[in-house]
């Protein structure tokens, strides 16, 4: 997703990390690279299969796969709200729960981590990874201090169900409700949806992990820091020792950063196959959230990351759309538990490439196209790219023109399925975007 005023890569980002897995940041200046998944054996969409937001578990049991899940139809998500952009293609990954396949790259990913808290804080932390993912707009922004004016609320970048309701675009959307049931230390898992461009580690669902730890002053008064300093010490020593459990012994180092519901902000760099990659956000939690949901007089520390990432930088997963395939030969690879497979490639099928230029509207966004190929292509789409942007010296018109990588994962594409693709994605971006074909 496109984030902030400033969505580039910031300087200490190097370009051939942000190349293999990374992913724009939400937050300004900052290039979070948590992001990342691909399609599955699309659900039935008429069906409806996706749970209503519910009252959340306090469980300390990873999931509560006793609940039967309730079924949201389509309606529910696609509406003719004219602030609602769902399309079906997204529909369709509501209710997949890849982090709840124990068996499954996500879910292997989600259960190291566990096994990391559970660990080293043995009854700590409670896990959740059943909440639904349609959220109050207010829970995903504002009980997060999301300023009212930030990028990321814009409908280019999060889907919106109506004005009040949007699926979630983090997994920070939950930190409020959750302490507000006064939970202390918990764990949140779940797919997060960001209207993003299309390449190999951008995928508009993707998966996160959010933690929080609350302290009172019990905890640092012994210590004989303040509450904050110790937050912040156990924020790094915790999460230095999961990056020890998942990647092993590697240099790390942290790097100041921004986010909006921390104050000060951090990522943590892993020094992994000769570069820097990050692993994840953190920070001190604003303490205007934990005054205002738990109480006062209480500090803590919150982190997020992607599993995607951390699936494809750990297994080797070279494209994001894997972890949405049902082909055995992908998920045959995988088993629950196991960290260290390295994904062998099965055979890739050739790339076929089209082009399609316009002159653009003012409305004209690069997500809003990257939408319409995807609602047509599906996972065939593997990448749309930019490779001609030119204003008219005289008529100040601009025309942009986008290639289009078609491939599929699984078989050789026909030149006549290729060329249908195309044809109705020309056809719908000339009614849909307000653009004129050259
Ligand atoms: N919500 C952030 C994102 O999606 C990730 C994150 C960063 C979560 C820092 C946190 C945090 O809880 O403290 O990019």
């Amino acid at each position: 997703m496109s984030l902030t005023a400033l969505s580039h890569c910031g300087p200490r980002c190097s370009l051939a990390v942000r190349h293999l897995v990374q992913q724009r940041s939400l937050w300004a200046g900052t290039f979070r690279s948590a992001q990342l998944t691909a399609l599955p054996k699309a659900p039935d969409a008429a069906a409806g299969f996706v749970r209503p937001p519910r009252q959340l578990s306090s469980s300390t049991v990873a999931q509560s796969a006793a609940a039967a899940p309730s079924v949201l139809s389509r309606a529910d998500v696609i509406t003719d709200h004219p602030f609602n952009n769902i399309t079906d293609t997204i529909f369709q990954k509501i209710g997949v729960n890849l982090h709840q396949q124990p068996g499954h790259p996500i879910g292997i990913i989600k259960g190291a981590i566990h096994d990391y808290f559970d660990s080293h804080h043995p009854t700590t932390f409670t896990k959740f990874d059943d909440l639904a993912p349609i959220v109050a707009a207010t829970a995903n922004f504002d009980e997060v201090l999301v300023p009212a004016d930030h990028v990321s609320r814009s409908p280019n970048d999060t889907y919106y169900v109506a004005p009040e309701t949007v699926l979630r675009c983090h997994t920070s959307a939950h930190q409020a409700e959750i302490l507000r049931q006064g939970e202390r230390a918990f764990l949140v898992t779940g797919d997060v949806y960001r209207r993003d461009s299309i390449d190999a580690t951008h995928y508009p669902v993707f998966h996160q992990m959010e933690g929080v730890r609350v302290f009172g002053p019990q905890d640092w008064q012994a210590s004989g820091m303040e509450g904050a300093q110790y937050a912040e010490v156990e924020l790094k020593r915790t999460l230095e020792g999961l990056a020890q459990h998942l990647f092993g012994e590697v240099e790390m180092r942290w790097i100041d950063a921004y986010f909006p519901f921390t104050e000060p902000s951090f990522e943590l760099e892993i020094f992994f196959k000769g570069q820097w990659l990050e692993v994840l956000g953190c920070g001190v939690m604003q303490q205007q959230i934990l005054d205002k949901n738990l109480g006062p007089g209480q500090k803590a520390w919150a982190f997020g990351l992607g599993l995607e990432r951390l699936a494809m930088v750990l297994f080797d997963i070279p494209d994001i759309r894997l972890f949405w395939t049902s082909d055995q030969r992908f998920l045959g690879q995988f088993k629950a538990g196991n960290m260290t497979t390295k994904f062998k490639s099965y055979s890739k099928y050739p790339p076929c490439y089209k082009d399609v230029a316009f002159w653009i509207s003012d409305a004209f966004t690069e997500n809003n196209l990257c939408e319409v190929v995807r609602d047509i292509a599906g996972d065939l789409a593997e990448e749309v790219k930019l490779i001609d942007d030119f204003t008219h010296p005289k008529t100040g018109r601009t025309s942009h023109c986008y290639r289009i990588a078609y491939r599929s994962m699984e078989r050789s594409l026909t030149d006549d399925e290729v060329n249908a693709l195309q044809e109705e994605v020309r056809s719908t971006v000339a009614t849909k975007l307000n653009v004129e074909l050259r």
